[in-house]
């Protein structure tokens, strides 16, 4: 099969398609051929050495974590999925070698979810690790009915379906984006916009329950004054801040800190897949590339532009 690999971390150019041998599905995996696989920033950041601190199992890796496709053959132990099953998730990439930018992949079947007869491939894999990132990034945010939510970074891949749940639980968003896309971060279900290319923060208005900041970069100091004295801070890229100052401050009181670290959830998923059956939430998709260009497609991510997701098909 046709797989997108890399043999050092640092720069992607030894990145290339190459011929390797189909993976056989450990127990508790099931073999997926991969009809469409999503690019997310993680793929290339990855590749380009931003977590060599925790990344495990070296190279050769295979790139790509989210995925669409059939189940080809399951492993021992597996009966929750039978072969022929459409389904999509996101594996972690952090841990694993064998990425979804591959003609197949082994997947956990924890990570792995029945894909509904109304969502095609390409929809599937742009959803799978955006959706559950979102849902994440509101159940951290504790966004809810009558919530007033500030979403950075409001027309990417994250942040377009982080509007579109926070409109769906009954908040009143607020989003950031360059001029040109407030009309699509509107139509999402956005209440009003913020241009951060010619409003500086500090003239952000505030007293928000929420800010999910899926770009991310607001400061500590802006934070506190875009809160409520309740309010939380949600970050789609913990740091070390993250995992061992905030928890402790958090429990002070008062203004709330939190990362998103993505986990297998089967409620998140459905919580997404509720709102799409109910017409709330679609992904939009900037472009779909064939595997053979995914460069080009990795080269889009990496403007830092994309205004929703970007497709690789695959199959
Ligand atoms: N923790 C997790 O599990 C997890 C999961 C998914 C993603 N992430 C991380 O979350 C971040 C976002 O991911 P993504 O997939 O949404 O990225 P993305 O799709 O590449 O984001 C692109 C968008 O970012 C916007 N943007 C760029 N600079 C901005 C700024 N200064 N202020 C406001 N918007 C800005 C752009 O909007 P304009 O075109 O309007 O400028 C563009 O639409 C990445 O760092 C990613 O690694 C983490």
């Amino acid at each position: 099969m046709l797989a997108l690999r890399y043999h050092s971390i640092g720069d992607l150019a030894g990145l290339g398609l190459e011929d390797i041998p189909v993976p056989e599905p450990a127990a508790g995996e099931v073999l997926v051929r991969i009809r469409a696989a999503s690019l997310n920033p993680v793929d290339w950041k990855i590749a380009t050495g931003s977590f060599r601190l925790i990344v495990r199992g070296g190279v050769p890796r295979t790139m790509g974590s989210d995925f669409a496709g059939e189940v080809t053959a399951i492993g021992s132990g597996v009966t929750t999925f039978t072969p022929g099953d459409r389904v999509f998730g996101f594996i972690d990439p952090f841990r694993r070698t064998g990425g979804t930018f591959a003609g197949f992949a082994a997947v956990p079947v924890e990570f792995t979810h029945h894909l509904p007869a109304e969502l095609g491939y390409t929809d599937g894999a742009a959803l799978a690790c955006v959706g559950a990132t979102a849902v994440t990034l509101c159940n951290l945010g504790h966004v809810g009915t009558g919530s007033k939510v500030l979403v950075n970074g409001a027309s990417g891949g994250v942040g377009h379906v982080a509007v579109q749940v926070a409109h769906a639980r009954g908040a009143q968003v607020t989003a950031t984006a360059s001029a040109a896309r407030h009309e699509f971060v509107r139509s999402l279900g956005a209440h009003s916009c913020i241009d951060y290319r010619t409003e500086p923060m500090k003239r952000w208005p505030g007293d928000f329950d929420a800010v999910l900041d899926c770009v991310p970069n607001i400061p500590r100091s802006v934070q506190r004054r875009l809160l409520t004295r309740r309010g939380h801070y949600v970050t789609t890229v913990p740091n070390a801040a993250t995992f061992v100052l905030d928890p402790l401050i958090n429990r002070c009181g008062g203004r709330q800190r939190h990362g998103v670290m993505l986990k297998p959830d089967a409620g998140v998923i459905e919580e997404v897949l509720g709102y799409v059956a109910q017409g709330r939430l679609r992904c939009a998709i900037e472009r779909e590339f064939p595997l053979q260009l995914a460069r080009d497609a990795i080269e889009r991510s990496r403007s830092g532009r994309v205004q929703g997701k970007i497709v690789l098909r695959i199959s």
